[in-house]
């Protein structure tokens, strides 16, 4: 398709740089779609690009259009792309993998070491028109809103987390409620967990959590968690914990309250040192596992069985601004003032 659409783009390095600018309708290639955007969800992300910290500086080289999280509609397909068709509602795997190596040949696209990730390594999707390949497109024949598809891409990692682990009939707890960990609470209820305990220090986020069906809730910084957990518990150690912080402390706190032979699945990211008793985790046979991305693309086929199963995420929108208010939308997201905000192109 010819013609201009506006973008928002990362102009230079450093922090800020943002600028709302005309650039060119991307052009498609033979294994592409081109996807007219129709709502866009800031991440954390988005704010470290803003910044321009370490994460940023070293995974983007500007001007690069910002934005990943996003839905739209397919109105362009390259001439050998045979399962999606123009008007089809996507939304999308962020990260294109290389398809090649040994990695992703044992079936961990998911963590391939060659991935480049829209908005970050290559051109985003806050803007009218994305180019994507195809294989990289997920059609969703039935969703509640363009906004609620948006949400996929941090939805399905958390769908990646809360089923790593079976939690029918078990006890779980969910550190961290932000947007990912509040839809991880939902998830986790979906599944069948006999009890979630939310653990958020923001009283807003915790009451998120609540909304999305934890069964109770705990201010690590008022309570401690190593008697708050079992006390909310019935008095019991728990079968689960998902981490959605990347508090290191909190993690490792963690092995005081969980049973042994417990699970930990962890989404949250760090760039502080894990450290905790390696006896105490070794000798109770707890389990400890990183959780990367989504599963290509077996955890997409399991969130939209759980979103047909009646699963509801409207609650984690809960802002709606025109993509040339992306500042705004930058500065919520940046001071925890939302629990996600989506722009609309
Ligand atoms: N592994 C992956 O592929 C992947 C993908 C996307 C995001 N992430 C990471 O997942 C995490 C969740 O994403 P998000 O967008 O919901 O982030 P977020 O920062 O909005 O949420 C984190 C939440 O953890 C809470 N928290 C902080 N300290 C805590 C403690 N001691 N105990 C309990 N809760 C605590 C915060 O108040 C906040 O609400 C982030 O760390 C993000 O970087 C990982
Ligand atoms: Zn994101
Ligand atoms: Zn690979």
């Amino acid at each position: 398709m010819n013609g201009m659409m506006k973008c928002v783009i990362k102009a230079a390095p450093g922090p800020g740089n943002l600028e709302l600018v005309e650039r060119a309708i991307p052009q498609v290639g033979p294994n592409d779609v081109l996807v007219k955007v129709h709502s866009l969800a800031v991440c954390g992300t988005d704010v470290h690009i803003m910044h321009w910290n370490e994460f940023a500086s070293t995974r983007m080289t500007p001007p690069t259009i910002i934005g990943h999280e996003f839905s739209g509609e397919v109105v362009e397909c390259g001439a050998l792309v045979k399962q999606i068709k123009i008007g089809d509602a996507v939304s999308a795997e962020t990260h294109i993998v290389c398809n090649t190596c040994d990695v992703c040949h044992n079936g961990n696209a998911h963590v391939c070491p060659h991935t480049s990730v829209i908005g970050l390594s290559r051109d985003g999707a806050l803007a009218e028109y994305i180019s994507i390949p195809a294989s990289n497109a997920v059609v969703f024949e039935k969703f509640a809103s363009w906004e609620e598809l948006s949400l996929m891409e941090p939805y399905v990692a958390a769908v990646h987390a809360a089923t790593q682990f079976s939690v029918a009939g078990k006890t779980v707890a969910v550190i961290g409620c932000g947007p990912i960990g509040a839809m991880g609470v939902g998830i986790a209820k979906k599944c069948g967990a006999s009890n979630v305990i939310a653990i958020e220090p923001v009283a807003e986020r915790g009451k998120m959590a609540l909304l999305m069906g934890a069964d109770s809730l705990i201010d690590p910084i008022k309570e401690d968690v190593a008697k708050a957990v079992p006390a909310a518990n019935g008095g019991n150690k728990i079968d689960v914990v998902l981490d959605f912080s990347g508090n290191v402390g909190a993690i490792a706190s963690s092995l005081s309250y969980i049973k042994p032979e417990g699970k930990i699945a962890v989404l949250g990211l760090s760039d502080k040192k894990l450290s905790f008793q390696l006896d105490e985790f070794v000798y109770r046979g707890i389990t400890l596992k990183g959780i990367a991305g989504r599963r290509m693309y077996q955890d997409w086929e399991t969130g939209k069985g759980l979103l047909a199963g009646g699963l509801d995420l409207s609650h984690i929108i809960t802002h709606k601004l025109p993509m040339s208010e992306f500042q705004e939308g930058l500065r919520l997201m940046e001071h925890g003032e939302c629990c996600k905000c989506v722009l609309i192109p």
